[in-house]
């Protein structure tokens, strides 16, 4: 029996004409389908992207409205939620997020990125969570839920595989079935069991076929096994066929070009049907999905009255920004206590490197945005310090500037490749006055906090690092600076890992992802100690990109096909198997405070197992600590990882104050992919159960059977 909303659908879906049909099924702005609005159908109306409510576009043009009203707020991008690891605050981004996009108007907002990190060097890293699948999942369910508490849809993207950005339009991606469904698959699968109303397809291809138009990705396995009944929206311009993209389950062609009728799945199809090449049932099909996802927005009338308003730009949206931005942070070194800074004694402070100073919330490609604000760390230092103590400031090198354009570069994005952006070449003098200004301020300050790494002229869309060396010659800058200062406070940012061959020297290093309008005044309160950090880093941070297990087999950044033969082994499932030698392990991050682990006790429950153990706050002060439950199989065979996280939480302590933290651990943690059924197993026999502070610091283990 169909119920009220299938009925409902039905009823519109027979008033429909073709051409009406055809119109709710292909862009008919850049961002935005053809409404009815004699059935009070109305128009789809998406925007970008994770990190904010993107600006407004002209309907049929790249160029921006160039007005204030469309500023908002900017969270912390998803690699920042990451290293959060606190699901509460993951879904209060998505609650600022979805509310934002309703106050602007929005029917979808297309985040969050949950792409798998599986170089260092992809160009959208910064836009994805980590190198973890489950932990992806964990998150991304609470971001998608946070987003579409406010009517809006939240849309995974890019469904699947789309880890790197070279050639990423036409790139064939092949990756074994176990791999896809152990690591690449579920994040996706976690979103769309969290509801998600909508998910968006990968630009590359899977297996020889375009994933927007792939009926193995979108009919067999979202469909089919997942159950998905959302729509199904392609990547701007990730449609090549017509007949493709009728026979799949994509549901809404977009596209970045203004000839809106000859999309795909426009007038070309509406040939086809009239010639009888193809079904006019397969467009209702998609139809259907469309009118779903509205009746669940509220968008249709009379419902649309009672629909949630939204509102951007709240007080209380900065607020949330910068509790996600200071979670996020991720003390990496520390020694001899050099932080936290002490604001009453610090009368001079020199702050050091363009990163300070550089707003990053325009730039990474459609996820840019126009920030209501954004408190560099130069002025949340400033602002912390206010009166008190003289700050001073030297970019010490030369980064390149925000680029002039009037026309989005997404105009021309399927046409050409982007040009590969290389630092620019300072003149030699250039280069030593900036770094000679930098050492003088240094010298006779009573702190010194360099802020440096990457910015988004190298995190970017479309394009992929070339390596891990951190650009405009910071590199030398360093060395002179920690020489000089051995007591610099070192404090990189960027969407992903650098190479810090400085790092012996460094005594303190903070790390801190593109974090949003709040991202300075967050730092700030990290190094002078008003926040205890407490952030983890949820990929691992390998001495160079080469260690990586993808790249050492050559089979990341090829254009033609990259074939995924590092199969389970990504991030520190390799990592720590092949006991690579790295810079900072997964899960690593430290505190002002320290932890320890006891008692560890696991009892059944329920079919699987529940894995008790206390966390101590054995220090001085008030912290936050990220307790991992890693599963190591002892019967673990060729190409398998060591261990995988399966378990986690985020618990904060007062000094001296005991949690017991307890885990579930059911058979699905402990299942693998079987290639021969095409389904989940439990292998039996004995499972460890690892509790600790990173994949490379196990306090405490248990054991279970099967
Ligand atoms: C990106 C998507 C984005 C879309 C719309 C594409 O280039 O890959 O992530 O949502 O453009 O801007």
């Amino acid at each position: 029996m169909r119920n009220a909303c299938e009925e409902r659908i039905e009823s519109l879906l027979s008033q429909l004409t073709l051409d009406e049909k055809i119109g709710m099924i292909h862009g008919a702005g850049i961002f935005r389908t053809a409404g009815v609005p004699r059935l009070g159908i109305p128009s789809l109306v998406m925007s970008d992207g994770p990190m904010g409510v993107r600006a407004e576009f002209g309907d049929g043009e790249w160029v921006g409205a160039g007005h204030g009203a469309d500023k908002v707020s900017y969270l912390p991008c998803n690699s920042a939620i990451a290293s959060t690891w606190d699901r509460d605050l993951a879904r209060s981004a998505g609650r600022v997020l979805g509310c934002e996009a309703r106050g602007r108007g929005k029917d979808v907002i297309l985040a969050p990125g949950i792409n798998i990190k599986r170089s260092p060097l992809c160009g959208r890293n910064f836009e994805y969570m980590c190198e973890d699948p489950y932990l992806t999942g964990e998150l991304a369910a609470q971001v998608v839920q946070g987003i579409q508490e406010n009517d809006v849809a939240a849309c995974p993207k890019h469904f699947a595989c789309n880890s790197q950005e070279t050639e990423r339009l036409w790139v064939d991606t092949v990756v074994d079935e176990r791999t896809l469904n152990e690591i690449y698959f579920p994040g996706f699968r976690a979103a769309v069991d969290a509801g998600a109303y909508t998910i968006m397809g990968a630009y590359n291809r899977l297996h020889g076929e375009h994933c927007c138009t792939s009926r193995a990705l979108l009919d067999g396995v979202l469909r089919d096994q997942w159950g998905f009944d959302g729509a199904v929206i392609s990547d701007w311009g990730g449609v090549h066929d017509t007949d493709a993209a009728a026979h799949s389950s994509l549901d809404v062609e977009m596209s970045v070009a203004a000839n809106f009728d000859e999309y795909y799945m426009a007038n070309p199809l509406k040939e086809k049907i009239g010639a009888g090449e193809i079904d006019e049932t397969v467009i209702d099909a998609k139809v259907r999905n469309i009118l779903r996802l509205m009746i669940r927005l509220n968008m249709l009338e009379p419902e649309s009255r009672q629909r949630k308003r939204g509102a951007f730009d709240d007080p209380a949206h900065a607020a949330a920004a910068r509790k996600v931005a200071a979670a996020s942070i991720v003390l990496l070194k520390n020694e001899g206590n050099l932080l936290p800074l002490d604001e009453d004694r610090v009368k001079t402070v020199a702050v050091i490197g363009a990163n300070a100073e550089t707003e990053h919330s325009y730039g990474g490609g459609s996820a840019e945005i126009q920030a209501l604000y954004e408190h560099t760390p130069l002025r949340g230092i400033t602002m912390l310090l206010a009166g008190r103590a003289k700050v001073r400031y030297a970019p010490g090198y030369i980064a390149l500037k925000r680029p002039e354009r009037k026309r989005n570069w997404q105009a021309e994005s399927i046409d050409r490749p982007r040009e590969v952006i290389h630092s620019p070449k300072a003149s030699e003098t250039d280069r030593r006055a900036a770094i000679d200004e930098a050492l003088a301020i240094a010298k006779d300050a009573d702190a010194v906090i360099y802020v440096g790494g990457l910015d988004h002229r190298h995190d970017l869309e479309g394009q992929d690092r070339q390596s891990m060396r951190l650009p405009y010659g910071q590199g030398e800058l360093i060395e002179a600076l920690l020489a000089e200062r051995p007591d610099t406070i070192m404090v990189m940012m960027g969407g992903s890992p650098v190479e810090m061959p400085w790092l012996g020297k460094a005594k303190a290093l903070v790390w801190s992802y593109y974090a949003g309008m709040e991202g300075g005044t967050a730092l700030a309160d990290v190094l002078f100690g008003r926040v205890c950090p407490g952030g983890k880093l949820a990929e691992t941070f390998p001495v160079t990109a080469d260690d990586c297990y993808a790249h050492k087999l050559g089979e990341f950044g090829r254009k033609d096909t990259v074939t995924y033969r590092d199969g389970l082994l990504v991030g520190y499932r390799y990592y720590d198997t092949a006991n690579v030698p790295v810079n900072f392990p997964f899960g690593y991050g430290l505190s002002y405070t320290r932890f320890d682990y006891e008692n560890i006790a696991i009892g059944r429950a329920d079919g699987g197992w529940t894995v008790r153990f206390d966390v101590v706050n054995a220090g001085e002060r008030a912290g936050a600590e990220v307790a991992q439950m890693y599963i190591a199989p002892e019967n673990r065979q060729d190409g398998e990882p060591v261990h995988a996280l399966k378990g986690f939480a985020r618990v904060t302590l007062e000094p001296g104050e005991r949690k017991t933290v307890e885990l579930a651990l059911t058979r699905d943690h402990l299942a693998v992919w079987d290639s021969e059924t095409h389904g989940w197993a439990v292998r039996p026999g004995g499972y460890g159960v690892q509790i600790g502070a990173s994949s490379r610091d196990i306090r405490l283990t248990g054991r279970v059977e099967i």
